[in-house]
C-alpha cells in the first residue's frame, strides 16, 4: 500500500424525505442562491416546487439556471457565472444528476476567477476557491455528490474535460433514493454502468497489498449486481434503489475505496472523447469501451483478473489457465452489461472508424494515459478499433 491523505468534508444526509431539510442547510451556507436543474425532470417529479418553497420559506432568495444539458456545456456554464455575478449569488444549490452537479461546481468555481473558466480543465490554472455548493441528487451515477470532481464539454472545440479540486466538494449533498424513482430505466442502466466502472478504474492497479481496498471495490461491484435489476424489474424498490444509490456515493468519493492504490483512469479518459464528439451518455460509452479495455490491458497484471473472475462472476478456476480465468470473467462483465441492456459497440450509436484517430490524439494530449498498462496513442486506438 502507498501513504495515502483523506479527507471527505462533505455532509451526507441520506434517507427518505431528507429532501425536507433543504431550507435549513442551504440557509446555513448563503442567502442569495442559484438552483441549478436539468431540462425538467424536477418540474415533473414535484421536486422543483417543493425545493422553492423550502427556500423560500427559510427566507433566501432563488435565482435560477435550468436546462443543464446531460454532458454539461461550457456555454451553460458561463451562463451561470453570469448570473451569479449579477445577482451577488452566494450559494449554488445543484438538483439533479450528475451533469448538473458538475456544471454547479465549474459555476462556482469560475465565478470567484477573473480568467476563463475552461482553464481550470485545461489545467492553465488552479482552483483557488469556489462559492460553496449544495446538493439534491436525483440520479445514482457519478459520484459527484461527494466528490470535488467536474467535467464540463466545450461543444464548439468537441473537447470534455475535468477538474478535481478540495475547494468544490459539495458542503452537504442529499440523498433520498426515493427521488431516483422516477430515474428512466436506460439511465438507471447507464448509472449502474458507471458505477461499476469507477470501481474498476480503482480495482484494476498494480499496487500490492492492499486486500481491504480490494473488498471495498468487490463489495460496491457486488451490490451493484444484485441490486440493478431489481430496480430495472421495479423502480420504485425501496431498498435497491437506496442500495444503488450508496454504491455510486461510495465509489467516487475522493478515493475511500481505493487509498494507497494507484488508480487507472484510462477508460474514462477514452470515453470522454467519445462523448465529446458523439453527445452519448457517459455510462453508454463506458459499457461498451470497458469490457475492450480489459481484454486489451488483462496479462499486465492477470492474478487481478484472476481473483475478479472468481470473486465477482463466481467463474470456476478448475482445470483452466489464468488466461483462460480472466477472459472468461471479461466475458461474465460484457454479458451482464448486456443483460441490463448496455449497447456493445459504437456502430450501436452510429459511431464509425472516421474519427478513431482524433478520438485518441485528443485522450494522449497531455501523454500517456493509465496506470495498469500506459496506454500510448496506437493502444488507444487500438481499443477503439476493438469497440467498433
Ligand atoms: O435533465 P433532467 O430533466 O434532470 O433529466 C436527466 C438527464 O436527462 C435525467 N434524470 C436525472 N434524474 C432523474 C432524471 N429523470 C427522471 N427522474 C430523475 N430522478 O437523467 C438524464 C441524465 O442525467 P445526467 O446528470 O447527465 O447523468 P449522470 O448523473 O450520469 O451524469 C453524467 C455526467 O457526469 C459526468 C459524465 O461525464 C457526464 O457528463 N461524470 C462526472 C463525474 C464526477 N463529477 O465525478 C465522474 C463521472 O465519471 C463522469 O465523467
Ligand atoms: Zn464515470
Amino acid at each position: 500500500m502507498n501513504s495515502f491523505q483523506f479527507v471527505n468534508p462533505t455532509h451526507i444526509v441520506f434517507g427518505e424525505g431528507s429532501a425536507d431539510q433543504v431550507g435549513q442547510l442551504a440557509s446555513q451556507n448563503g442567502k442569495t442562491i442559484l438552483l441549478v436543474y436539468g431540462s425538467g425532470s424536477i418540474k415533473k417529479t414535484g421536486l422543483y416546487d417543493k425545493t422553492i418553497s423550502l427556500l423560500n420559506h427559510a427566507g433566501l432568495t432563488v435565482h435560477e439556471l435550468p436546462n443543464i444539458e446531460p454532458n454539461p456545456r461550457l456555454s451553460t456554464v458561463n451562463k451561470g457565472i453570469d448570473i451569479c455575478r449579477k445577482q451577488g449569488v452566494d450559494f449554488i444549490l445543484a438538483v439533479g444528476g450528475g451533469s448538473v452537479i458538475d456544471a454547479s461546481k465549474a459555476i462556482a468555481a469560475g465565478v470567484l476567477y477573473e480568467g476563463d473558466v475552461w482553464d481550470f480543465f485545461t489545467g492553465k490554472a488552479v482552483i483557488g476557491k469556489a462559492l460553496p455548493i449544495g446538493t439534491i441528487l436525483t440520479l445514482a451515477a457519478t459520484g459527484s455528490e461527494m466528490n470535488g470532481s467536474s467535467v464540463v464539454t466545450n461543444w464548439e472545440e468537441n473537447l470534455k474535460r475535468a477538474f478535481g479540486s478540495p475547494h468544490t466538494y459539495p458542503k452537504f449533498s442529499i440523498l433520498d433514493p426515493t427521488l431516483t424513482y422516477t430515474v428512466p430505466r436506460n439511465h438507471t442502466v447507464n448509472g449502474a454502468v458507471d458505477i461499476m466502472s469507477h470501481v474498476f478504474e480503482q480495482y484494476f492497479s498494480l499496487t500490492e497489498n492492499t486486500p481491504l481496498q480490494e473488498r471495498f471495490c468487490e463489495s460496491i461491484l457486488q451490490t451493484v449486481i444484485e441490486n440493478v435489476e431489481i430496480a430495472l424489474e421495479n423502480p420504485e424498490d425501496a431498498a435497491a434503489r437506496a442500495n444503488l444509490m450508496w454504491c455510486g456515493t461510495m465509489a467516487l468519493n475522493g478515493g475511500l475505496i481505493s487509498a494507497g492504490m494507484a488508480n487507472d483512469w484510462a477508460s474514462h479518459g477514452i470515453e470522454h472523447e467519445v462523448s465529446a464528439i458523439y453527445d452519448i451518455p457517459h455510462g453508454a460509452g463506458l459499457a461498451v469501451i470497458f469490457p475492450n479495455w480489459m481484454k486489451y490491458v488483462h496479462e499486465e497484471r492477470i492474478d487481478r483478473f484472476v481473483q475478479y473472475a472468481t470473486r465477482i462472476w463466481g467463474v470456476n478456476p478448475e482445470g483452466k489457465s489464468d488466461k483462460d480465468i480472466a477472459l472468461e470473467g471479461i466475458q461474465a462483465t460484457r454479458d451482464f452489461f448486456t443483460r441490463i441492456g448496455a449497447e456493445s459497440r459504437l456502430a450501436d450509436f452510429e459511431i464509425g472508424s472516421d474519427k478513431l484517430d482524433r478520438m485518441a490524439e485528443e485522450a494522449v494530449r497531455y501523454g500517456a494515459i493509465g496506470s495498469f498498462k500506459r496506454l500510448e496513442k496506437q493502444d488507444v486506438k487500438a481499443i477503439l478499433e476493438l469497440s467498433l
